[in-house]
C-alpha cells in the first residue's frame, strides 16, 4: 500500500518524556516567631492554638528537602512581632538579579517590606526598587519563562502591575482573583516549567479564566478538593514538584505529565493561610 494512503492511527506522543530539574536559589525565613495573632485572610483564626515547634519542624523538613534536591537555601532572620514573616514569597520579586520590593496591604505586615529589602541591600544587590504601589511579592507575581503573571483582587494593587512591567522590562499579565480563600495568586496557580502551569479556574474572574485558557490551553486544572488543601501553593524545579501531601488529584495529574510530585506536610503554617510556595522566595540572580 502506498504510504500516502495510510492514515495515522497512533495516539499523539506525550508532550515530554523526561523532565529536567534546574538548580535554584531560595530565600526562606525560619518560623521562630510564627503565630496567628490577627486575621487578614479566611484561614486565620487567632482563637485556634498554634504549635510553634511543630511549625518549625515542618518548615525545617521543607528546607532540608530543597537542599537534598540540590538547591541552595539562604535564610533571613525572623523578627519579633512579625508572625507572618515566614512567608518569604511575599518579601520581594527577583528576576535577573533585580529586586522589586514588597509593600504590604495590611498594617500588621508593613514592616516586612523594608526588612526583606535590607537583606538584599546588605548582600550587595544593586538594583533594588522600593515600590510605589501595594504588592505582596511573589504571592502575586509568578514568573513563567520570560513572562510575569500578576494577581490582583485582594492584595496587590493593579497599578503595581504596570510598575513591575516597567521595572523588569518583561510582559506582565494581570489576573483577577475573586474568592477570598485564594487571596494571593500563588494560592490558586503554580508555575511548573518555562511554559506550563496548573491552576484553579474558580478562583478567577471569567475574563482572567479565558486569558489563562488562551495562554496555557494544556494547563492542569485543580479540583476544588486540591485547591482547598492549598495544593496549588507548590514549587517546581522543572522536575520535582513540592506540594501539600493531601493534594491527591494534583499529584496524579503531575505524574501523568512526567513530573515527580513530592508531598510535604505544612499543616501548622496552613493555619495562617500559607504552604510550600509561600515559604519560598526564588532568587533569580
Ligand atoms: N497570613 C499571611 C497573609 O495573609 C499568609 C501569606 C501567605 N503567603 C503567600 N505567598 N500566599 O498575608
Amino acid at each position: 500500500m502506498p504510504l500516502t494512503d495510510t492514515i495515522p492511527t497512533a495516539a499523539p506522543a506525550p508532550r515530554r518524556s523526561g523532565r529536567t530539574a534546574t538548580r535554584r536559589r531560595f530565600l526562606m525565613c525560619p518560623p521562630r516567631h510564627f503565630d496567628v495573632t490577627y486575621s487578614i485572610n479566611p484561614w486565620m483564626d487567632p482563637t485556634k492554638p498554634v504549635d510553634g515547634s511543630l511549625a518549625l519542624a515542618q518548615w525545617t523538613e521543607l528546607r532540608n528537602l530543597y537542599e537534598e534536591l540540590g538547591h541552595t537555601v539562604e535564610t533571613i532572620e525572623p523578627e519579633h512581632g512579625l508572625p507572618d514573616m515566614v512567608f518569604a514569597a511575599n518579601g520581594a520579586t527577583v528576576v535577573d538579579g533585580r529586586v522589586f520590593g514588597a509593600r504590604f496591604r495590611h498594617v500588621e505586615r508593613t514592616s516586612e517590606g523594608p526588612a526583606y529589602l535590607r537583606w538584599f541591600a546588605e548582600r550587595g544587590y544593586r538594583d533594588v526598587h522600593w515600590p510605589e504601589h501595594i504588592n505582596e511579592g511573589e504571592g502575586d507575581y509568578l514568573v513563567v519563562g520570560r513572562r510575569i503573571l500578576a494577581g490582583t483582587g485582594f492584595r496587590t494593587d493593579p497599578r503595581s502591575h504596570a510598575e513591575a512591567q516597567e521595572f523588569f522590562g518583561l510582559p506582565v499579565t494581570g489576573l483577577t482573583l475573586v474568592n477570598p480563600e485564594f487571596y494571593h495568586l500563588d494560592t490558586a496557580l503554580a508555575v511548573l516549567s518555562e511554559d506550563e502551569i496548573m491552576y484553579y479556574p474558580e478562583a478567577f474572574t471569567p475574563g482572567s479564566r479565558s486569558v489563562l485558557r488562551e495562554l496555557f490551553p494544556d494547563a492542569i486544572q485543580a479540583t476544588p478538593e486540591d485547591a482547598a488543601v492549598f495544593g496549588l501553593n507548590a514549587l517546581s524545579d522543572g522536575r520535582h514538584v513540592l506540594l501539600p501531601d493531601s493534594a491527591v488529584h494534583l499529584k496524579e495529574r503531575l505524574r501523568e505529565r512526567g513530573f515527580e510530585p513530592i508531598g510535604v506536610d505544612l499543616t501548622e503554617l496552613l493555619k495562617a493561610g500559607g504552604s510550600v510556595k509561600c515559604c519560598t522566595l526564588e532568587l533569580r540572580d
